[in-house]
């Protein structure tokens, strides 16, 4: 594959910028933070070139330019990359509420896709949303392909549909994090040292994945099979249930999606 420019590489852009690196794939990359900048030249590899300025890349081409900054510094930069790239190049955006509509404004003639992967990039495990714009088939297996090491490709049909996959499942990480601490500070509270309910917590992620790989059965199916009747769990299970645990991880997940249609407002009103 040609060689692909990294635009920002914080904490996404450093993710994807190893999986390249790990897959013997050509890139540069363009980081705004000198420290960054600094540790990233640090890393002295043959297939990475480091960008101080965008200065001098008018006729180079690049496969894929990857956008991996805050929404907040997305516009300009974009605006910047037509100023001073001229040729053609595919433009994948990373950004959350950006639109594909609202970056085509400014680079015309160049195809945009959007995607939303989360950290688990980082272990080949993410389920990333893509979308762009009537993918043809060869396309979509072309970046099927070049990205199959982020995971799995979720091909969405409507634009739209990014607000919600964006807050489930870019988020989604955080949201498991979320739960293990929950279960991690209730064993420390009941007398376990932080180390031992770090491990044991940790046990229960890895066993329930690894069940969850070897079972065709759907989570309700394995709910029931660690459930007795009349048991401990389902005391439990009954009273998380009673005081509305689904509504509320559900109301969580509908914030997330209202504010990244709050940035799409913002964005395209140029107003972030
Ligand atoms: N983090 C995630 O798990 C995740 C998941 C899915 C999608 N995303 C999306 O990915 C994007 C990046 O998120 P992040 O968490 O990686 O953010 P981040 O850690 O802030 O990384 C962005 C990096 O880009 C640099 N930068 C800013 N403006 C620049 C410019 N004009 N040219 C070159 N570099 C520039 C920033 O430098 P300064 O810090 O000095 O400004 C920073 O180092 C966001 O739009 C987010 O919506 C993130």
């Amino acid at each position: 594959m040609n060689e692909s420019l990294l635009l920002g590489c914080g904490n996404l852009g450093r993710i994807i910028l190893d999986g390249f690196l790990s897959n013997s794939m050509k890139i540069s990359v363009y980081e705004k933070n000198q420290k960054i900048q600094k540790t990233l030249k640090k890393l002295n590899k043959r297939n990475l070139e480091i960008i101080d300025n965008l200065d001098g890349l008018k006729d180079k081409t690049f496969k894929y330019i990857l956008l991996c900054v805050k929404p907040i510094d997305s516009l300009s930069l974009i605006k910047e990359i037509n100023t001073k790239i001229s040729t053609k190049f595919i433009f994948v955006s990373f950004v959350a509420g950006l639109e594909t509509k609202k970056i085509s404004e400014t680079l015309k003639k160049n195809k945009v896709i959007r995607m939303m992967p989360n950290i688990l990039v980082e272990v080949g495990s993410s389920a990333t949303g893509v979308y762009t714009k009537s993918p043809s088939k060869i396309f979509k297996k072309e970046i099927s392909n070049n990205f199959s090491f982020f995971g799995f490709l979720e091909w969405l049909k409507e634009e739209e549909k990014m607000n919600f996959y964006t807050a489930l499942y870019g988020g989604g990480p955080a949201y498991i994090f979320y739960f293990l601490e929950i279960l991690n500070k209730i064993s420390c509270k009941n007398g376990f040292s932080k180390k031992r309910s770090q491990l044991m917590v940790e046990s229960l992620l890895h066993g329930t994945s690894k069940l969850i790989k070897n079972n065709s059965q759907n989570f309700s199916d394995i709910i029931e099979k660690v459930t007795s009747k009349g048991g401990t769990t389902e005391k439990a299970i009954e009273f998380m249930k009673k005081e509305k645990t689904y509504e509320k991880i559900n109301n969580g997940i509908r914030k997330a999606s209202v504010r990244s249609k709050n940035i799409t407002k913002l964005l395209n009103l140029e107003k972030l």
